[in-house]
């Protein structure tokens, strides 16, 4: 059954329904569909036009799909409905006759559809939230137990300074709780409810707005009807939350595919989420990870997607808008096995503490102290560079660390150098000395776990 056809002659062809119809995806707003309905019964009952009879038949009817639906939504998929509104009208006209008539009175599906879209997006953030909770979780867990794992860092890929295994832990955590927090600025943004705009311009019927948001759980109701129906701004929002955080989690991965490279070897993936070669029995790949990497391409594709959408569009509902709902529906699902498996990579993550530290040999990641101690001598910075950029010349040379270079030698490059240098040329003392507020020393690196724990709970 069709929601319109008494201005039509002729039936609709076959080719433009199937082109046209959109229940094959957004089936799963079924939930959030019924919920709103259910509300609008109850709106129009105190609006007089339905009376309290009627809408306990309506509620009834409709908590029977609620529940038939929760227990399989895909029985939605079998129908040949229009929508997804069609499809719950349709079923209730089918049980109830003229009663189920009634409850389209006052509505548009172009304030339903973006009703049941906020209240999807609603409980959708809330999941995403709570996983990226457990991401933050596993990160901080393998952060407590590496903090004596002194590896080297990396700039442009190159030995850069010694860092330890939980600080760079830590660096992703910071972005993570930068996500969680666009999250619930989305979220807040987007809590209005749609519910009583109409086609366009609102309702004629005495419908308390107030309430009706109140039933749905909305903190407020939207301003003007005109921008309402055509709001999609937190489908917009929601997507680049995506795509910014899909960035975050692709650069993880890429850096656990090199700490897990042959060459470097600071990590090992477990069996359980490596896959094999089918012609070099030696292989273990890192496949999980390499789909992280690439899957957040395809997520960078569908904000470009839906913001080309919307571009240009008149005022107000255009069926142009039917299309943000597969691409926020697998940029959400998308966005949440990424998350998943990046927690299943931690969970079951080796760390070699012995390659990171030796990693750290012969890596001049303590070039920059031994500048810095030639400073505490009184030397200027921009001539400290100089003089040890010599000196790690001759180590490179000499094949040897900076700290292999004997007395004698050093003080042909500058004769200030003194027996002393060879305790700040530690790498531990390297770390413990960089403890300005985010630094990488132990004591820094202790309080930004406890805050970061902290933070869990915010
Ligand atoms: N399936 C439509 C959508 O997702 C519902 C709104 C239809 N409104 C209309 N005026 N044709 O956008």
């Amino acid at each position: 059954m069709s929601l319109w056809g008494g201005r039509f002659r002729d039936s609709i062809n076959h080719n433009f329904k199937n082109f046209n119809d959109s229940l094959q995806f957004d089936y799963r707003l079924a939930e959030q569909d019924i919920m709103s309905s259910i509300a609008w019964s109850k709106a129009l009952m105190k609006a007089n036009v339905l009376n309290s009879k009627e809408q306990k038949q309506l509620e009834d009817e409709l908590s029977v799909l609620l529940n038939k639906i929760r227990i399989n939504p895909e029985v939605i998929l079998s129908s040949n409905a229009e929508d997804i509104h069609s499809w719950v009208e349709s079923k209730l006209i089918s049980k109830l006759g003229e009663l189920g008539k009634k409850l389209h009175t006052g509505r548009s599906r172009n304030d339903q559809v973006t009703t049941a879209l906020k209240l999807w997006c609603k409980v959708n953030i809330n999941q995403l939230l709570n996983n990226i909770l457990e991401l933050k979780k596993a990160l901080i867990l393998i952060a407590e137990c590496n903090q004596d794992t002194i590896m080297p860092g990396y700039t442009h890929l190159q030995h850069a300074q010694p860092i330890t295994f939980a600080y760079w832990c830590l660096a992703y955590v910071e972005m993570f709780i930068r996500d969680n927090n666009r999250l619930k600025d989305t979220l807040k943004r987007l809590d209005v409810s749609p519910l009583g705009c109409g086609a366009l311009a609102g309702t004629t019927y005495n419908i308390d707005r107030h309430q009706l948001a109140n039933l749905l759980g909305f903190k407020s109701v939207t301003n003007n009807s005109l921008d309402t129906v055509s709001d999609r701004d937190y489908v917009l929002e929601l997507i680049s939350n995506a795509a910014i955080s899909m960035i975050h989690l692709s650069r993880f991965a890429e850096d656990l595919i090199f700490f897990n490279s042959n060459e470097v070897g600071f990590i090992e993936l477990s069996d359980e989420v490596t896959s094999g070669s089918s012609l070099m029995p030696q292989k273990k790949n890192p496949d999980v990870l390499e789909l992280i990497r690439g899957k957040c391409g395809k997520i960078q594709g569908a904000l470009t997607g839906i913001m080309m959408t919307l571009k240009g569009l008149p005022l107000s509902y255009n069926k142009d808008m039917q299309e943000d709902k597969e691409c926020l529906f697998n940029t959400v699902d998308t966005w949440n096995s990424c998350i998943s498996m990046s927690i299943l990579v931690l969970t079951k993550l080796k760390i070699n503490k012995n390659r990171c530290k030796d990693a750290l040999k012969k890596s001049y990641c303590n070039a920059t102290e031994l500048a810095d101690y030639l400073v505490s001598k009184g030397i200027p910075f921009r001539t400290a560079h100089c003089i040890v950029g010599k000196i790690i010349l001759e180590a490179i040379n000499q094949k040897a660390a900076l700290e292999d270079l004997d007395l004698k030698q050093l003080k042909n490059f500058c004769p200030l150098i003194t027996e002393d240098v060879y305790s700040i040329l530690n790498f531990q003392s390297c770390l413990d000395k960089r403890s300005s507020q985010g630094g990488v020393s132990s004591s820094q690196v202790r309080q930004a776990i406890k805050s970061a724990k902290k933070n869990f709970f915010s």
